[in-house]
C-alpha cells in the first residue's frame, strides 16, 4: 500500500445472481422446476484509493452501486473479482479483526435494539468491542454533548425521531474509535437541523480523531459542506474522481440561461439547447457551448421573444451531476 493510503481498491467487480421469473401463476409453477438466473453486474471493475483523514463523498443515482461498494469495503459482501485492501486487511476474509477498526452506519437499516434505550446498545457495544471503561465513558460523554443526546439516549429507540435515531447510530459506530467509518445515506429523511448537527459532528470527529469517512448521499449540499473529494459512480463504474470544484470544470461546457418574457411563451428549440424548466413568462435553458454559443442563443431569444430579462449562469452542482448521470 502507498504511504498515506488506508484504502486501495483495484478492479472491484460484483455480479449479483438473481432468479428471474415472468409474472403469473403458470410461470411461478414453471419456475419451481426450472429456475432461470439472471446476472446483474452492480460493479464493473472500479479502482480508487483513499488517504487517511479524508472525507470522501460517494455519489450516484439510485442503483449505481454505491451501497454495493460500501458493503464490499466493510466486508459484508464477497466481490466477484478484484482486490480490496483496507487498513492492511482484506475485509471479507478477516472480518472479525477488521470490524474492530471500522464503523458502519446504514441509513435505512435498524442497527440499535428497538425496545431498549440507545444507552443499552452502547453498553453492549462496549462489551463486544472490548472498549476500556474510561475511554468508553469519555468518548460517550463527548459525543452525547456534541449531539445534545442527554435525554434521548435514555428513551427506548422505538420512541425516537428519525434524526435522534440516526445520531445514536452514529454514536454507536464511533464508540470504539474506528479509523474509518462508512456512512450509507446517513441523512435520508432527516430535517435540515438534524442534518446540520450531524455534519458538524462528522467534521469535528474528522478533525479531532483524524477519522476517515466515506459517505454516500443524494444531498449535494451535504457533499459541498463535507467533502473535498467526490467519486461519482454510475452504472457500476466510476465516472469522476476528484475535487468537487473539478466537476464544474470538467463539465463546464454547460451554461444555464434564465429568460423572463413580457409575453406568454413556453417553447424554445435550438441545437445544443435543452429547456430545463418552463413557466408562462419564464424559461430556463441549458446550453451546451460545444454545440452552440451563448451569443447565438441570446440573439435568437431577443429576436424571437419579447425578452424582459436574461441571466446566464453556471449550472448548480446538482444539475451538472444530473447531466453526468444522463451521459
Ligand atoms: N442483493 C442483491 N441482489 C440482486 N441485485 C442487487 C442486490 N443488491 C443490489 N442489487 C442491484 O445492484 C445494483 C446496485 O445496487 P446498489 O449498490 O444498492 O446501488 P445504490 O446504493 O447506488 O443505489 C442495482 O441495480 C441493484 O438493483
Ligand atoms: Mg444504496
Amino acid at each position: 500500500m502507498k504511504p498515506g493510503n488506508i484504502i486501495e481498491v483495484n478492479g472491484l467487480k460484483k455480479a449479483y445472481k438473481t432468479s428471474k421469473r415472468d409474472p403469473g401463476l403458470i410461470n411461478a409453477i414453471k419456475a419451481l422446476f426450472k429456475r432461470q438466473y439472471m446476472e446483474k453486474e452492480a460493479l464493473k471493475g472500479i479502482t480508487f484509493s483513499v488517504k487517511k483523514g479524508e472525507i470522501l463523498g460517494l455519489i450516484g443515482p439510485n442503483g449505481a452501486g454505491k451501497s454495493t461498494t460500501i458493503k464490499a469495503l466493510s466486508g459484508v459482501l464477497f466481490p466477484t473479482s478484484g482486490t480490496v485492501e483496507v487498513l492492511g486487511y482484506t475485509p471479507w476474509e478477516e472480518r472479525e479483526d477488521y470490524v474492530q477498526h471500522i464503523g458502519v452506519v446504514f441509513g435505512q437499516k435498524p442497527q440499535l435494539v428497538w425496545d431498549l434505550p440507545a444507552m443499552d446498545s452502547f453498553e453492549m457495544h462496549k462489551e463486544v468491542y472490548n472498549i476500556p471503561p474510561r475511554e468508553y465513558a469519555t468518548r460517550l460523554k463527548r459525543m452525547i454533548r456534541l449531539l445534545s443526546l442527554e435525554e434521548v439516549v435514555k428513551k427506548p429507540v422505538r420512541d425516537l425521531s428519525l434524526g435522534e435515531r440516526m445520531k445514536c447510530k452514529l454514536v454507536a459506530s464511533l464508540l470504539h474509535n474506528p479509523d474509518l467509518v462508512f456512512l450509507d445515506e446517513p441523512s435520508i429523511g432527516l430535517d435540515v437541523i438534524a442534518k446540520n448537527i450531524m455534519r458538524d459532528f462528522i467534521i469535528e470527529t474528522n478533525k479531532h480523531n483524524r477519522t476517515t469517512f466515506i459517505i454516500t448521499t443524494h444531498d449535494m449540499q451535504e457533499i459541498e459542506r463535507l467533502c473535498k473529494r467526490v467519486i461519482i459512480i454510475n452504472h457500476g463504474g466510476i465516472v469522476y474522481d476528484g475535487p468537487l470544484h473539478g466537476i464544474k470544470q470538467q463539465f463546464q461546457s454547460f451554461k444555464v440561461v434564465d429568460v423572463k418574457m413580457e409575453t406568454e411563451r413556453n417553447t424554445f428549440s435550438k441545437k445544443g439547447c435543452t429547456v430545463l424548466e418552463k413557466r408562462p413568462y419564464e424559461l430556463r435553458i441549458q446550453i451546451d457551448t460545444k454545440k452552440t454559443t451563448i451569443k447565438e442563443v441570446i440573439n435568437l431569444l431577443i429576436k424571437r421573444y419579447d425578452v424582459a430579462d436574461i441571466n446566464v449562469s453556471d449550472p448548480p452542482i446538482e444539475e451538472i451531476i444530473e447531466l453526468v448521470f444522463r451521459q
